[in-house]
């Protein structure tokens, strides 16, 4: 970060004075180019200057306020850029919640608002600061003791958002559970030896441990969890793996400008925020010689990880992702050849820490094309005439890591016009130490005494709409057979019954196999050329449903996840599935909330929300780290084009054998 002051700050374009006085300039492209780290600084100071802020005021989050859609879809390049700043702060001392808007353009404040009630989200340096207290706690201390840890530097406390359970000590109180592990050594897999029956209780605003829970001291389990050559001598590594390069001699076929990026036939902006991670804004496809839109805005909205363990240690998992941990800020720095392959273009992501000063993670976004097979082919077998088009997509990417989980998010772009949000979960599983001969009914055993609870991983992904145009609707298509009788001899025939979402209590719709359920966006304002609303089809993936009861107080808090789809009408305030605070929020918020005002949804400016769940049964190949599991959904055009938009892909140049080895090339 360049160290000095800001000078003028004009439209979109900042003017920095630094200590050598040379003036950059920082020109902003668009309005919804994510904050430097220039302007998160400017709005950290204004807040500091102007409200006077002690250092018990922590920043939960520095983001770009977002401009009106209005202004944004209206934006023409050289407009004045008003840039404005969105901050969440939490004072300790006071234990109070504050929201604030800043002009970076005119350097005010223009909102300040008291939040009461509420709970900000983990912030990264609490994880730091509560892994110390926790340790230097003389009666955690002994509990370590009792199981045999005389080393309180191998242990390793995960910070576990409280949740809510009408727990009067913890009322009011910004509060973590912290679980712990312990290694060995300094390298040691912790993971693999739970200090089962043992949560501290942590005073987040206090910073101290309010509570010590023991619940059983349990032996730690025999065998090491070690996933290295270097830590595990079980590991002999394969040699028959030839390398495999991706070559491209001209470079890669996308161009970038700032968040904007052009592909082929795709147009769109992203940016990345601590709570959502990667944000992708104004997508559309060129098609008929303009860029026809089709979503202004989707993100991660809320992730829920509910675990279905019975006993006292685990009962009370339930990490939300994005809401409680911030997917953002626990994004990783890539490696390239390792994290991604190919021409690769990296972005950073910028943001704060607790204090404010900013902190960059490098290389946190990968940008890059994918060979994907084949995009189309036909054999004409009279004439042994062969067409064939390969297929690639433009993948732009994250992977976080929450504590011993990682997720990988990726939005792929096809030539087809589909879109793919896929997450890839990999990483470690959460364990608890068994006795010896004890099995436990909610859980797999994956190693000597070492149980993996069954748990399930929900992600809700929001879809602010913007097919040929902001007035959309969504129709649920259900697939009938025909009735029974003379008009279906062989009663073979089936049909669609399709039904336009109207109110939003009855768009909150769960998947059925039995009539291949799906849901389509269209925009009853824009016809194809068979005369039909233009449309893009929701594909799900794998999902499951929810296996907690309503009265839980996991269903509470995330009652999204009992359905697969919800549709609201456009609020810029509702982003997030289970509310803006579910930190330790008792329930009730969120999309349960948003969709109580039962607004028309009928050709409107909408919201699709789409939640995927993954439901993990735990396997011993989930230990001692996790081969990645999959899960996505698709947005497929049904008929939002005429026909095939990939037909002007180019034919592939037929190649001749490379392989050194002969014999490999004969036929
Ligand atoms: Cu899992």
């Amino acid at each position: 970060m360049v160290h000095g002051t800001l000078g003028e700050l004009q439209g979109g374009e900042i003017v920095m004075k630094t200590q050598e006085s040379i003036e950059k300039v920082v020109q902003i492209q668009h309005p919804l180019e994510p904050l430097t780290a220039e302007e998160i600084s400017k709005a950290v100071s204004i807040l500091k200057e102007q409200k006077n802020l002690s250092n018990s005021v922590r920043f939960a989050q520095v983001v770009l306020q977002e401009p009106l859609k209005e202004t944004v879809l209206s934006y023409q390049e050289g407009d004045f850029i008003a840039r404005e700043a969105f901050v969440i702060l939490l004072d300790n001392k006071t234990e109070q919640t504050y929201e604030a808007a800043v002009s970076i353009t005119e350097e005010k404040i223009i909102l300040w608002d008291h939040i009461p009630g509420v709970q900000p989200g983990f912030m990264l340096d609490e994880f730091e600061e509560c892994e110390q207290v926790v340790k230097n706690n003389p009666e955690y201390q002994e509990a370590l003791l009792k199981r045999g840890v005389t080393d309180p530097d191998l242990v390793m406390i995960d910070p576990w958002s409280a949740g809510y359970f009408d727990i009067e000590e913890d009322e009011g109180k910004r509060v973590a559970r912290a679980l712990a592990w312990v290694r060995k050594s300094s390298n040691d897999n912790g993971y693999a030896y739970p200090l089962t029956g043992l949560i501290a209780v942590v005073d987040l605003n206090k910073m101290e441990v309010m509570r010590i829970e023991d619940y059983a001291v349990k032996p730690l389990p025999p065998l090491d969890g070690n996933y290295t050559p270097e830590t595990s001598d079980s590991i002999e590594l394969r040699k028959d793996l030839k390398p495999l390069e991706i070559v491209q001699s001209e470079g890669p076929s996308f161009e970038v400008d700032g968040h904007h990026i052009r592909w082929q036939k795709w147009d769109f902006r992203f940016s990345f925020t601590p709570r959502e991670g990667l944000v992708l804004h104004t997508v559309g496809y060129k098609d008929k010689g303009k860029i026809r839109p089709i979503l202004y805005r989707a993100s991660l909205a809320e992730m829920v990880v509910p675990y279905g363990e019975a006993s006292d240690m685990h009962n009370r998992q339930n990490a939300f992702d994005a809401g409680e941990y911030g997917m953002g800020q626990l994004a990783n720095s890539l490696t390239l050849g390792c994290d991604c392959l190919g021409e690769i273009r990296y972005f950073d992501a910028t943001m704060t820490d607790s204090k404010g000063n900013i902190k960059t993670i490098p290389n946190a976004i990968c940008l890059h094309e994918e060979d994907y097979g084949i995009a189309w082919k036909h054999t004409d077998w009279r004439t042994e005439e062969v067409e064939v088009r390969r297929s690639r997509r433009l993948v732009i990417s994250f992977f976080a890591t929450v504590a011993n989980y990682d997720y990988g998010f990726f939005w792929s772009f096809y030539q087809d016009g589909t879109m793919e949000m896929e997450v890839k979960l990999t990483g470690m599983l959460n364990t608890g130490a068994l006795d010896e001969g004890e099995k436990s009914k909610y859980g797999t055993m994956v190693a000597p005494q070492l149980n993996a609870p069954f748990h399930q991983h929900f992600f809700n992904f929001r879809l602010d709409t913007n097919l040929d145009g902001i007035n959309n609707s969504v129709v649920e298509i259900n697939t009938v057979p025909e009735t029974k009788g003379p008009h279906n001899p062989y009663n073979n025939a089936f049909h669609i019954e399709t039904k336009t979402l109207k109110k939003e209590l009855e768009a909150q719709r769960s998947m059925d196999l039995a009539s291949q359920r799906t849901w389509k966006i269209v925009n009853p304002n824009s016809l194809n050329a068979v005369g039909q609303p233009v449309g893009y089809k929701i594909m799900p993936g794998e999902n499951c449903f929810p296996f907690a009861y309503d009265d839980s107080s996991l269903i509470k808090r995330a009652e999204f996840i009992k359905n697969h789809l919800h549709v609201t009408k456009f609020d810029r305030e509702e982003l997030y599935a289970s509310g803006k605070y579910p930190n330790q929020h008792k329930g009730g918020d969120g999309l349960t909330k948003y969709a109580q005002a039962n607004r028309n949804i009928e050709n409107e400016d909408i919201v699709v929300w789409y939640t995927m769940g993954h439901h993990h049964i735990t396997r011993t190949e989930d230990w001692p780290v996790m081969p990645t599991a999959y899960i996505n959904f698709q947005l497929k055009p049904v008929g939002f084009f005429d026909r095939n938009p990939a037909l002007d892909l180019p034919r592939p140049t037929p190649k001749t054998c490379h392989s050194k080895i002969e014999s490999l090339c004969k036929h």
